[in-house]
């Protein structure tokens, strides 16, 4: 997928997009961008060392990288080594990994708000409300792959060191990705998608190389792979109310389903939604004042 030009913008904006492209495009089709954060020195090893142990446990996650696209229902195998050592071999290592939740450091929360002013301005006439900033830190041998799987915000991947290649599907497309995985998905299971060869043919691939990045819809279901070099990458997340309402309707739609029911798949009634979608709401607030 080729690159549109980017709308002529002050040189101190860090994400710079086209923004006939971004109207016609955000928030259901995937597209390119550029950005000015390649060399910040907020995402060189030192630093990236030092946020790693600054940040929770819970909130580095690592893996070994050379594993399938299909990693559904399979347990992603280790490599022994610890978060520290991992970063140093990245590029021996064939490793995977994760810095979540950035935010919590004042520093890197200040680059990603700063990031997420710059798409405000065009994503809030189209979605307004823009809420939960989040930022991901991804690590990663040359080599490795990140599994086929589905995320649950609006997302910009943004690619500051090495290259990866990006396969990404439409997440509206049923025949990839069933109503069932989704509401599977916002009922709290693995991000991690089934993954048939035969959905190859349907794939939209982005190559993604430092400077460049790309809009990921919400729900489209992707894998990645990556170049030959160490790649450093910087996820910039966010929600707004209405996919957090379409996450609440998906994760009762699972439990409707789990009762035996067959349930009306998001979407098609907007009645029907709105009615689920305040009953869902009025159980919560009984349930938060019973205390159940
Ligand atoms: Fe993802």
């Amino acid at each position: 997928m080729t690159l549109a030009s980017p709308t002529p913008q002050s040189p101190s904006t860090r994400l710079q997009f086209n923004e006939v492209q971004f109207k016609t495009a955000f928030p259901r089709q995937p597209f390119l961008m550029q950005h000015a954060l390649c060399g910040n020195p907020l995402f060189s090893l030192e630093s990236l060392i030092e946020l790693s142990k600054r940040l929770p446990p819970s909130k580095v996650e690592y893996n070994a990288g050379t594993i399938d696209i299909d990693m559904h229902d399979k347990l992603t195998p280790q490599t022994g080594l610890s978060v520290e050592e991992t970063m140093r071999r990245i590029e021996t290592c064939r490793s995977w990994m994760v810095l979540k939740n950035v935010e919590a450091d004042p520093t890197y929360r200040a680059l990603l708000d700063a990031c997420l002013g710059d798409v405000a301005h065009l994503s809030e006439p189209l979605t307004p409300g823009m809420r939960r900033h989040e930022g991901y830190i991804f690590i990663s041998s040359p080599g490795s792959r990140t599994p086929y799987h589905m995320d649950g915000e609006h997302n910009f991947l943004l690619q500051l060191t090495g290259s990866k290649k990006v396969s990404l599907w439409d997440s509206m497309d049923r025949s990839l990705l069933s109503e069932k995985e989704i509401e599977a998905h916002y009922g709290g299971a693995h991000r991690n998608l089934s993954y048939q060869d035969a959905y190859a043919a349907k794939a939209q691939v982005f190559d993604l190389t430092p400077g460049l990045g790309l809009h990921f819809p919400v729900n489209a279901p992707h894998w990645v792979q990556n170049g030959p070099e160490v790649s450093v990458s910087f996820s910039v997340t966010f929600r707004t109310p209405a996919i957090d309402k379409r996450a609440m309707l998906y994760a009762a739609n699972g439990r409707l389903r789990g009762w035996g029911l067959n349930p009306k798949p998001v979407g098609l009634s907007p009645l029907r939604d709105a009615l689920l979608h305040n009953t869902v709401r009025g159980l919560r607030k009984l349930g938060s004042l019973t205390g159940r």
